[in-house]
């Protein structure tokens, strides 16, 4: 086996051999004028190493991938009660559709589509204005990376803001169903600038450490979250491209339509990956390829 240096190298060449990036998210002016043509991958590893190579402290925005870190904060904070609001299964859907709230009453498939999220984020909300419930999520990212370097880009935020038309949609779906606190476009508020964090993929795998559990990780996430998060990781965390994301890379994973995937092998690794273009599904196209090649050359998949 190569050392793991050798691999991430391998892949950051094959990836820019193959020169097939995708497009990035177009819905959001600020992302869609991102150039698709980077990448950067970091591992790190249970005896503490980060490997990298690439791009590696070029900030993104995490966009979805920061619901996993919302979903830890809410779990934290209101535990099992979140589970009568969202569900467990995966969707079979695009990340913004809304089919599947009018069969199911309001009720989101899961916490990673974005009707969950958006619930997700009302209930961290409870009591509390939306700047206290983000210093909670962006105070967890920080606290799980070991870094206080990791902002809000409000730019980004607006611009989502700006044309978010099928998020609002979603939103006040979810109010007419009662299955949201707040004023749509509070929630809404909180749920942009949230998914509005920028991290580097240094970062993002130093945060995904306490996921995988490894011992270097600090204890910020308890052991039974932390294997939940990872069970609807590999259910949910890609949407309808979820099965697809299992059967290349065979571990839990969370993309972002900024291109970043967290992926975590548990005990093992945790990695983060980001080339901004996107495949059909909204996520990273030649992200999705790199973990694939990751876990075909360490042999890291769960199965
Ligand atoms: O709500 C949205 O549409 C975006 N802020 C996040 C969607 C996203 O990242 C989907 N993931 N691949």
């Amino acid at each position: 086996m190569l050392p793991i240096e050798c691999i991430l190298r391998d892949i950051h060449d094959e990836v820019f051999r193959q020169d097939d990036w995708g497009v990035p998210a177009q819905y959001i002016p600020e992302l869609a004028t991102v150039s698709p043509e980077q990448f950067a991958i970091s591992v790190c590893l249970a005896d503490g190493q980060c490997l990298t190579a690439g791009a590696v402290d070029k900030p993104f925005s995490i966009q979805s991938v920061s619901k996993v870190f919302a979903l830890a904060a809410t779990l934290g904070r209101i535990g099992d009660q979140l589970w009568s609001r969202v569900g467990r299964e995966p969707s079979g859907t695009s990340f913004d559709s809304v089919v599947l709230l009018e069969r199911e009453k309001g009720r989101p498939r899961n916490p990673f589509v974005n009707a969950g999220a958006i619930v997700t984020t009302d209930a961290l909300l409870s009591g509390r204005e939306p700047k206290q419930a983000l210093a909670e999520t962006l105070g967890l990212v920080r606290a799980m990376a070991e870094t206080e370097d990791v902002f809000i880009n409000a730019n980004v935020a607006a611009s989502e803001k700006a044309t978010g038309a099928r998020n609002k949609a979603l939103a006040h779906y979810l109010q007419s169903h009662g299955n949201l606190q707040y004023d749509p476009d509070l929630t809404l508020g909180t749920y942009f600038h949230q998914c509005a964090i920028e991290m580097t993929t240094r970062q993002l795998a130093l945060a995904g450490r306490s996921l995988a559990r490894l011992e270097a990780a600090p204890s910020v996430i308890s052991r039974a979250h932390a294997r939940r998060i990872n069970a609807l990781m590999i259910t949910c965390g890609h949407y309808d491209g979820s099965g697809e994301f299992a059967y290349q890379v065979g571990l839990p994973g969370k993309s972002g339509v900024g291109g970043g995937i967290l992926v975590i092998a548990p005990r093992v690794a945790s990695i983060a990956i980001w080339p901004p273009g996107l495949n059909h599904y909204g996520n990273s196209h030649a992200g999705t390829r790199a973990a694939a090649m990751l876990t075909q050359a360490t042999g890291w998949s769960v199965f």
